[in-house]
């Protein structure tokens, strides 16, 4: 149950909604508690005869235990024993569903994230676009929608005239194959510092070539490609991630005429400088570039047509595209387009727009030629995460398992723990620690629940007439925002929500470990405790998962 839409509800007063009721900083004076200044302005009254006149009208019941009126705040207390014993036995029985719902039945989101470049490095800087798209992604599924993974591959333009040109004069195909992306990505830089005024001749050649459809030229860039997509979907696999397509840009090859058509058909579009474009200055932006002057299509002009095929494949109810600010107005001008092609979803594009992730040594910066590739990062987060263990509990079997689970963590929540507009700093250490706002805290809050309900040996049991102690009745209150907070985070694409949720959910289930006797505790306060331990354990693996992230049973 929903206890804040449940007050609002029984308040039924001058249009007070759930998201009216706020969760005091202090529970002394209630779980929940309605401000009335909002109330003030509309009703004529003082916040405080407001408060006074709804607490004597409000009869309080099974779920609301208490009411009172102080300061302008009406105070609710929750009949604690009501809320513990219904949140308790609903994770227990629902398991890895609890926070789960229907709520998305019969919509399709589509999500394009990750979108990597074929050919070129997979680095820091996709790490928010693919793990915050992820975690939307399984939110989402999670909520009952239909989901569709897009990784919108860029695998359309004239570097890949460059990589031909580059690979017939130095490369060697054993090497190219062995070295995979790594050994494409030194030929394309290569060509860049050395390139001549011949070479860049017949690289542009070599991409009409490909455009016209020549077999060979075809065949060296779809190896290419096939090397990229290898390479990245074993870091996928890492991090959990998964997508339902890999239509690329140049999927939209035969899909742009359609759309240029109708943009011109609608008058929408206008010669300026030899070249194509959408005017968009009545809307305060640049124009939108649908084809340059020698003809060729651009970037917007495969989103256009991107955004028309996905609609009319998939129908869907949003889409979603998980993609850095410095792009934002790309995504403003094309969004517009659509709306002025008289599109009624181009309301229904999103562009979720995530911060900067730079390294505290060395910022990610391609300028300075300084490319930080994900998989290093990955990997010296693993190793890392191994010494962390090991010095902690050097005598842990698995420990390599263990640390790939707790390292992966750590680069996954790292990223995603901030509000995703935010730049952000990784840094290992903070990433790493057992005590700070981390996966590896959650993780480990994890593992000691688990080791608490292996050596109580018990089957689990809920008294159901317990009355909680004030620390206990914290977590339990913790534990029934989980499902609001899953769809919060939904609703503002923002996975940090659940990030944070867990980890406030972690830091009230250790006061409690530390406060409380749990394997010392006798008779029903053992049980209780036994099953508040398995509801935390519960909840906060289902929050984790719902990032891409695992737990291990010990560490
Ligand atoms: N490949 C692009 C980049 O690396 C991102 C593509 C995002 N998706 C899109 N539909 N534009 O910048």
């Amino acid at each position: 149950m929903d206890y804040r839409e449940y007050i609002a509800n029984k308040l039924n007063t001058n249009g007070v909604e759930a998201a009216d009721i706020a969760l005091p900083p202090n529970s002394e004076m209630g779980d929940y508690a309605l401000p009335c200044f909002k109330l003030a302005k509309v009703m004529r009254k003082s916040p405080v005869m407001i408060a006074e006149e709804l607490k004597n009208g409000f009869v309080c019941d099974g779920v609301i235990s208490e009411v009172s009126a102080v300061n302008g705040y009406l105070n609710f207390k929750i009949n604690k024993t009501g809320l513990s014993s219904s949140v308790i036995s609903e994770i227990l029985a629902s398991g890895a569903d609890y926070g789960s719902s229907r709520l998305g039945t019969g919509k399709t989101v589509c999500i394009d994230y990750s979108s990597v470049n074929i050919a070129k490095p997979f680095h820091i800087g996709h790490l928010s676009t693919t793990v915050l798209g992820g975690a939307l992604y399984k939110i989402y599924k999670f909520l009952g929608y239909n989901v569709v993974g897009i990784n919108h591959l860029g695998d359309y333009g004239t570097q890949f005239g460059k990589l031909i040109c580059a690979y017939k004069k130095w490369g060697d195909r054993d090497e190219v194959q062995k070295g995979g992306i790594h050994a494409i990505n030194a030929l394309y830089v290569r060509f860049n510092e050395q390139a001549d005024e011949q070479m860049e001749a017949e690289a542009r050649e070599y991409f009409r070539l490909i455009e016209s459809g020549d077999k060979e030229a075809n065949e060296l860039f779809d190896w290419f490609k096939s090397l990229t997509l290898e390479y990245v979907k074993s870091i996928y696999c890492k991090l959990n991630i998964t997508f339902d397509s890999y239509a690329g840009e140049r999927f939209y090859t035969d899909k742009m005429q359609p759309v240029i058509d109708e943009l011109r058909e609608k008058n929408l579009i206008k010669t300026s400088e030899g070249a194509q474009i959408v005017d968009l200055e009545p809307y305060g932006m640049p124009p939108c570039l649908i084809l340059r002057s020698d003809g060729a299509s651009l970037y917007a002009t495969r989103d256009l047509a991107a955004a028309i095929y996905r609609k009319n494949t998939y129908d869907f109810y949003k889409c979603l595209y998980v993609v850095a600010y410095q792009q934002n107005l790309h995504f403003k001008q094309f969004f517009k387009v659509l709306e002025l092609m008289g599109k009624p979803w181009a309301k229904d594009l999103v562009h979720v727009a995530y911060g900067m992730v730079s390294l505290e040594d060395g910022a990610m910066s391609t300028r300075k030629g300084k490319v930080v590739w994900l998989e290093d990062v990955i990997n010296k987060c693993v190793e890392k995460a191994y010494a962390v263990i090991d010095e902690k509990n050097p005598e842990l079997e698995d420990k390599h398992d263990i640390a790939q689970t707790v390292g992966l963590g750590a680069v996954i929540f790292g990223a995603l723990y901030n509000n995703k507009i935010k730049d952000v700093t990784f840094s290992y250490d903070k990433v790493l620690s057992f005590e700070g706002e981390t996966s590896v805290y959650v993780q480990y809050t994890c593992a000691r629940a688990n080791s608490v309900l292996a050596k109580s040996g018990k089957k689990i049991e809920l008294p159901p007439e317990y009355v909680p102690n004030n620390v206990e009745f914290e977590v339990v209150k913790a534990l029934a925002a989980f499902p609001q907070t899953v769809c919060d985070a939904a609703e503002k694409y923002e996975p940090s929500l659940i990030a944070r949720y867990a980890v406030d959910l972690a830091q009230k289930y250790n006061k409690f470990y530390i406060e409380c006797k749990i394997l010392t505790a006798e008779g029903e306060v053992k049980d209780y405790r036994l099953a508040l331990t398995k509801a935390v354990h519960t909840a906060l693996s289902n929050a984790l998962a719902l990032l891409g992230i695992g737990v291990p049973e010990k560490m």
